[in-house]
């Protein structure tokens, strides 16, 4: 099953659900971001149905798109969040997410950030270290509360993915080698203030085919099965995050019901909540980032197309080669053309597109790069004195700012000056 597609070609123009990409441009400005409500909603449903009856929790990981109207979006059908930092948990608990389908994951949770996910009541910290361990169980007591806990155990597998979002690896800075299960979970019953809840585990992101999953989660259920004979409670089994998208054609990503098929397939059998966290799955193809050209360079060696946005507005493709698809409108008669498609920020790794072919290209046409509603907007910053660009969420012929664009005045709000005295 194919999701339906948010961005068309209408009589040679872009559409996004049912509204032209250039009258977004007109009245929001560039560089945009654009999600649609509609492509949201299809992603949780699916996702959320392909559990069927089998108890689950969609936690979705909020740090993809933390927009406050995008985690509505999925609060309202059913999904729990999965957070990173007191800043997340603030936002879920903004939005009205249910406390018990909140796990807070990462390896430094400092002590007024699990005093604050202790008082919200949240499903389980997914703890990553016996250190964090004994500063939850301090700070439970010193609350009067009992904190749920699993550990986030790291099967050594490889995710074949970029080295920088692969997370299980023996060699990752996360969670706790899976031989130490019995150890941890030991020490964790020991301890008066914790109540051990479950399992985590979560090996990387941008996961493109299913045997990575299957090796970590045959690893999952051995320990499971020896942790419930060694006397823990596994209530719950949180599988993390990490399903892929399509970013071009070479990728080919399991689909959401694939891929729940394959977790029930092999952990299914347990009496125990199933959990899961994604993110990229369920907003990467929902949004869209849009750009304006502005100059064509064209150098002896290399053709530059200069746009609008930058590297501080959408990191993927500088931080990780990431290479996500661009389409141009209007659309134009010629033939394609190779170009660099870079933006204005004073760095040479500010590139969205390296040689790429693209239909011919006018200054002033707009460009829109494909799934960028994970991990687009959220890793935006201000370098180069550039504010934030504004987000957009579209139903149908209707489009509403959920972020209004960033003045320049407020990129530097909160600073001073000292007076020096001199
Ligand atoms: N759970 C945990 C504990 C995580 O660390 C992550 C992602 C997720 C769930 C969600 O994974 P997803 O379903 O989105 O793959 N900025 C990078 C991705 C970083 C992922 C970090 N952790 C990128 O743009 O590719």
């Amino acid at each position: 099953m194919s999701y339906q597609e948010v961005l068309t070609r209408r009589n040679g123009a872009l559409f996004f659900e049912d509204i032209p990409l250039a009258r977004l441009a007109a009245d929001f400005g560039t560089p945009l971001y654009v999600y649609s409500r509609r492509a949201l909603l299809e992603r949780a449903d699916r996702m959320l149905t392909a559990f069927g009856d089998r108890p689950h929790i969609v936690a979705y990981a909020i740090k993809a798109n933390m927009n406050l109207a995008v985690v509505r979006t999925f609060v309202e059908r059913g999904c729990g969040v999965d957070v990173t930092s007191r800043g997340e948990l603030e936002r879920a608990l903004a939005v009205g997410a249910d406390p018990s389908k909140i796990v807070y994951s990462g390896v430094g949770k400092r002590a007024d950030e699990i005093d604050r996910a202790l008082s919200a009541e949240i499903r389980m910290f997914n703890v990553e270290s016996l250190e964090e361990l004994s500063i939850i169980d301090q700070r439970a007591k010193a609350l009067g509360k009992i904190a749920p806990i699993s550990f986030r155990l790291n099967p050594d597998v490889d995710p074949q993915t970029h080295p920088y979002i692969s997370t299980g690896l023996k060699t990752s800075k996360f969670g706790i080698p899976i031989e130490y299960a019995s150890k941890a979970y030991s020490q964790a019953k020991s301890l008066a203030n914790i109540r051990v809840v479950g399992v985590d585990c979560h090996i990387g992101s941008q996961i493109t085919s299913l045997s990575p999953f299957k090796d970590a989660l045959l690893r999952i259920k051995s320990a499971v099965l020896q942790l419930r004979e060694e006397g823990h409670a596994i209530e719950l089994i949180d599988i993390g995050g990490g399903l892929g998208v399509e970013y071009s054609g070479n990728d080919n990503p399991p689909s959401a019901e694939e891929y729940v098929d394959t977790v029930l397939e092999v952990v299914g059998g347990f009496d125990a909540t199933l959990v899961c966290e994604p993110g990229r799955s369920l907003t990467a193809g929902a949004g869209i980032f849009v750009t304006r050209a502005l100059y064509r360079k064209i150098t002896e060696d290399r053709r530059y197309l200069v746009v609008d946005g930058g590297m501080n507005d959408l990191l993927r493709p500088a931080l990780y080669d990431a290479e996500m698809r661009i389409e141009v409108d209007p659309h134009r008669d010629g033939t394609n053309e190779n170009w660099y498609v870079v933006g204005p920020v004073c760095e040479s790794s500010d590139c969205f597109a390296k040689d790429r072919s693209l239909p011919p290209i006018e200054p002033a046409d707009l460009l829109a790069i494909r799934d960028a509603g994970a991990y687009g907007f959220a890793m935006s910053s201000f370098y180069n004195g550039r504010p934030l660009c504004a987000e957009v969420m579209v139903q149908g012929d209707r489009a509403e700012v959920v972020r209004r664009r960033q003045t320049i005045e407020e990129t530097w709000g909160g600073e001073s000056i000292p007076d020096w005295g001199e």
